[in-house]
Formats: structure tokens, C-alpha cells, sequence
């Protein structure tokens, strides 16, 4: 019993499903089945008999679109042969969406090692991979988290161990029976229980095979490294280059930095020695504007961006704008500062009025126009940045009353544009120049998120929102902030070099 309520996995009430729904391109039984497994679509509350009308087209629409989101791929709705793949890839069994509704205990989201020195038992090898080998490899994937969760791991030879790894078949006594070969290949449990069980039916080895799609072998470090993950507390990520992504990769070379942030919040989020964990671009010839020594002023008095708020942050013509004060900074990646600047963004935006002397709330339109929202106003200009016109607040479609926005930005998720004040927020669409309807909802709706918000930006595909010195990376797919965040801007986005001056000047914010 105890062990069955502590499963990272959605245990999976097998229902027989009859009739889905009735509409062309319905999901195939197996894609609805697959979809409940990783949290894509509800559970159909226990006794139930009949799947008839427990979806309607738009949740497995939706479910459909979460799905894409999550996997990377266009949020289409729509099951195309790249979804259709999806359904069919290996990966690993534990879910990909957790559900925290109260009704439901069942499994836990996120919890860590309450202890630094953790074991580990090999039980036995599998067909294809003897058993010190197995040892040998899951030594080399433990070694690639450790230093970023300050653990040890031991390996003990008998007795219980905190982590154990076997190779299982089919129902294998858990509640989450494999399914012989291909697709699910692996599953782990979160602390405190953090077992790792492998597939017997799939052929593990130990080089990755050449081809990614090649379904003859299954690399046992790749999935290792991804199963310890689930081991040590985290959940899946949505990121493709994240080692925490559901599907199956065979070239696993080291972690993504949603990984290793992953693991210091974990482990390490009161440590000192968290900050040295994550490479951080030291020096950039580009940016003497960014001096790490606050006891430096420039002569022109820039503010530094290591050590003061930011008014907003956007993205541009796909760079990163960021402005303070009377400056703006243009940034090709993180940290990368463009040659130039900062500079005076009224030289930049000809024609916007002497009387705007911050800049707090500017997007990119649909068309690539760029407008600066001031009070009831704003001020649009074209890609060239020159000013085309000016407009009210009401264009927008906009409440008369409605004095300011903090935040405006484009999503790519809808393509909507999303109008927001201190509390709440609007979805307005650009091809058809209307407020959607249902429109303002309380910010709340964006769930594990603070507001007001200072900035929403998509970059790479991801949605972020910045407030003070911190940053959340939003989860479409799931509507909420990601776990492993907030995170301190000025480390992640600037060139700054942690110091423990940021960190005292980040904590004493907010
Ligand atoms: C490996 O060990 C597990 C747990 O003791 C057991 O259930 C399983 O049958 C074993 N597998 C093989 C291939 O011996
Ligand atoms: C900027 O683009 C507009 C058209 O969008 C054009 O009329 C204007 O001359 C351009 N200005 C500059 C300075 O290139
Ligand atoms: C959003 O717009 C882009 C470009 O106009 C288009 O390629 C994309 O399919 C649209 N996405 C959605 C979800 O409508
Ligand atoms: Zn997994
Ligand atoms: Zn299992």
C-alpha cells in the first residue's frame, strides 16, 4: 500500500474503452489510453463504466494540442503522422503532466533526498547486459548528476539500498505493468523510495545505436541517466534538449541546463557552492557596461545589470531588448550582449515623445510592428523603428476605464495577443482586431505564478515572466510556472558572474 500511494506514476485504472467519440480523425483507443497514462487527458473517475461522454471532442482537442506542446511539436490539435509517431516512440512510463488535484493522493510531484549520501543496488543484469556492466554504467550516470545536487553515491552489494535497479517484465507487482517491446522502456520512483525499474523485453546496450530510431537496441546509459533523474525528485521536462524529456534519446552527452537547475533547486538552493554548479559565461569583451565591481560607476551613470531591476524585457525581431532608465540593451542570446549598447532608447525609437522617459511595456505585433504602451497610450513603430502612428488604450478594444498595462506580449502557443494589468489580463486577437470573449480573467489563472508581472517574453519557443530579480519559465502545456523556477535573472540572462552580493541584493527583494 505504502508503496503504491508514493509512485512518481499515475497508476492507470485500466478501463475498457468502447466508443470514444464520434468525429473524423478520432484517436484510436491506444491514443486515448496513451494520453490518460501521462496526464494529457483526465482520468475517468474510478467506476465509471462508460467512456461515451467523458470526453468531448475539444478536451481530446486540447489533450492533443498538451500532448504537441509538451513533445515539441506544433500545437496543432490536430493528430498528424509526426503525433501519430508520438504515440508510438519509446519513452519513459512515468507521467508526463502531474496532476496536483486535491482529490486525488496518489502520487507524489516533487520531493528530494532528505540525506546527501545516498546507495544504490544493482539486483541483476538483463538479458543483454550483464549485470557489472550495468553497475559500471549506472556508476557513470550517477556521476553525471552528482556534482550538481552535492550527492554521493554508494554501491552497496546486499541489503537495501535507496536506490535499486532491476530489469522486470510486464506486470512486475507495482501498479504499472511494463508492456514488452518498445515504448515504454523504463520507469523510476521519486524519493523516498527511488527504484529503477527497466524493461527485460527491450534489448539494452551499452553504445548508443547510431540511429535514433533504430528499435533494435535501447541504450542503457541514456535511459539511466534520465531514470536517476526521477530518482533524485525531478519530473519530466518539456524541453527537447533536457535529458528529463519523456521520449527516448540515444545520444545522451551531458545535462541540460533546465537539468542542473532542476537539481540545485532540489538540492542546493540555500548553498553557496549552488551558484558554481551552473557554467556561467565569465567575461564579455562586448559588454564593459556590465561591471561584476558595484563599486565602479560609469561616468554616465548606466546602470548595471547584475545589481538593479530591469523596467521591462522583451523580445524583438528575435533579440532580447532590455531597458532601464533612459537605456536599452540588445542581447543576440543570453548573456550576449550586442556591440554598442547600451544606448539611449530615445535614439532608437525616432519619434517617440521626450515625456515617455521609461519604458515598461512594449511587443511585437503580428505584422512586426512595435508598440510602446505609455498610460492610455501608445506609439507604434515600424520594423525600421520609425514612428507610424500613435493610439489609445480603446483601439485595443480596451475598457475606457483601464489606466495603464504593465505587460503586453504575443503568444506563440495561440497566437493571441495577452493584454495584462496588475491583476488581471485580456486575449486579444490581432487578424480579426477583437477582444476575445470571457476576457479580463484574474492573473490567477496563470497558476504558480506572481503578479503583477514586470514582463512576459516568448523566447525559444518558451514563454518566461520576469518580476523584480526573478524569472519563471511558464509551461504551456501544463498552465503553470515550471517547478524548477524562480530563478535570478541577472545569472541567467546577463552576463553576471554570481557574486554573493547579487545573491544578498536578489534576497532582500520582493
Ligand atoms: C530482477 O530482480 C527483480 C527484483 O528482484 C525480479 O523481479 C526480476 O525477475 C529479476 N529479473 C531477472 C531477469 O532475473
Ligand atoms: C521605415 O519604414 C517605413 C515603412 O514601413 C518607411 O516609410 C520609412 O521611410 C522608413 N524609414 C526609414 C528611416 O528607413
Ligand atoms: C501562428 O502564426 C504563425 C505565423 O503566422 C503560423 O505559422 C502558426 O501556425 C500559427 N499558430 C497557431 C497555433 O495558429
Ligand atoms: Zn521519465
Ligand atoms: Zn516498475
Amino acid at each position: 500500500m505504502g508503496r503504491r500511494l508514493l509512485l512518481c506514476l499515475l497508476l492507470v485504472v485500466s478501463v475498457k474503452c468502447r466508443t470514444i467519440y464520434v468525429e473524423d480523425a478520432r484517436p484510436t483507443e491506444e491514443e486515448v489510453s496513451f494520453m490518460k497514462r501521462y496526464g494529457y487527458l483526465p482520468e475517468v473517475a474510478e467506476g465509471s463504466t462508460s467512456l461515451d461522454f467523458s470526453y468531448t471532442p475539444l478536451s481530446i482537442t486540447e489533450a492533443v494540442r498538451r500532448l504537441q506542446a509538451f513533445a515539441g511539436l506544433t500545437p496543432s490539435g490536430v493528430i498528424d503522422s509526426d503525433t501519430k509517431q508520438l504515440f508510438k516512440k519509446k519513452r519513459c512510463g512515468v507521467k508526463d503532466i502531474i496532476t496536483t488535484s486535491s482529490r486525488s493522493r496518489r502520487y507524489v510531484t516533487r520531493e528530494a533526498w532528505t540525506k546527501k549520501d545516498i546507495t544504490y543496488r544493482v539486483l541483476n543484469g538483463s538479458r543483454t547486459l550483464e549485470k557489472h556492466r550495468v553497475e559500471g554504467q549506472m556508476a557513470a550516470a550517477l556521476a553525471v548528476w552528482a556534482p550538481h545536487a552535492g550527492l554521493t553515491f554508494t554501491r552497496l552489494d546486499s541489503g537495501k539500498a535507496d536506490i535499486e535497479v532491476s530489469f522486470v517484465t510486464l506486470d512486475h507487482g507495482d501498479g504499472s505493468p511494463f508492456d514488452g517491446p518498445g515504448q515504454v522502456v523504463a520507469h523510476a520512483f521519486c524519493p523516498p523510495l527511488g527504484d529503477l525499474h527497466f524493461d527485460d523485453d527491450e534489448v539494452w546496450s551499452e553504445y548508443p545505436a547510431d540511429d535514433e530510431e533504430n528499435e533494435e537496441s535501447t541504450d542503457f546509459f541514456a535511459a539511466a541517466v534520465h531514470e536517476i533523474g526521477h530518482a533524485l525528485g525531478l519530473a519530466h521536462s518539456d524541453v527537447r534538449e533536457s535529458v528529463m524529456y519523456p521520449y527516448y534519446r540515444a545520444r545522451v552527452q551531458s545535462l541540460y541546463e533546465d537539468d542542473i537547475l532542476g537539481m540545485r533547486a532540489l538540492y542546493m538552493k540555500d548553498q553557496q557552492a549552488a551558484t558554481s554548479a551552473l557554467t556561467v559565461q565569465t567575461e564579455n569583451p562586448m559588454a564593459p557596461r556590465f561591471s561584476l565591481d558595484p563599486g565602479v560607476t560609469d561616468e554616465e551613470d548606466v546602470p548595471d545589470l547584475c545589481y538593479t531591476n530591469f523596467d521591462t524585457i522583451q523580445v524583438l525581431q528575435g533579440k532580447i531588448y532590455v531597458f532601464e532608465e533612459e537605456w536599452m540593451w540588445v542581447l543576440s542570446e543570453r548573456k550576449e550582449i550586442d556591440p554598442g549598447y547600451p544606448k539611449r532608447f530615445h535614439d532608437v525609437f525616432i519619434g517617440l515623445p521626450e515625456h515617455v522617459d521609461v519604458v515598461r511595456t512594449i511587443y511585437e505585433k503580428r505584422n512586426g510592428n512595435i508598440v510602446i504602451f505609455k498610460d492610455k497610450q501608445y506609439w507604434e513603430f515600424g520594423p525600421n523603428f520609425s514612428l507610424i502612428k500613435r493610439g489609445r488604450l480603446r483601439d485595443y478594444r480596451l475598457p475606457g476605464r483601464l489606466r495603464e498595462l504593465t505587460t503586453v506580449f504575443l503568444s506563440n502557443y495561440n497566437n493571441k495577443t495577452y493584454l495584462i494589468d496588475s491583476e488581471r489580463f485580456w486575449r486579444f486577437n490581432e487578424d480579426t482586431w477583437t477582444m476575445d470573449k470571457g476576457y479580463p480573467k484574474s492573473m490567477s489563472a496563470w497558476r504558480d505564478l506572481p503578479y503583477p508581472v514586470d514582463s512576459a517574453i516568448i523566447w525559444k519557443g518558451n514563454t518566461y515572466f520576469f518580476r523584480g530579480p526573478r524569472f519563471w519559465r511558464f509551461d504551456n502545456a501544463q498552465i503553470r510556472a515550471h517547478p524548477y523556477y524562480p530563478l535570478f535573472t541577472a545569472q541567467i540572462w546577463f552576463p553576471c558572474q554570481p557574486t554573493p552580493d547579487m545573491e544578498r541584493y536578489t534576497k532582500n527583494e520582493d
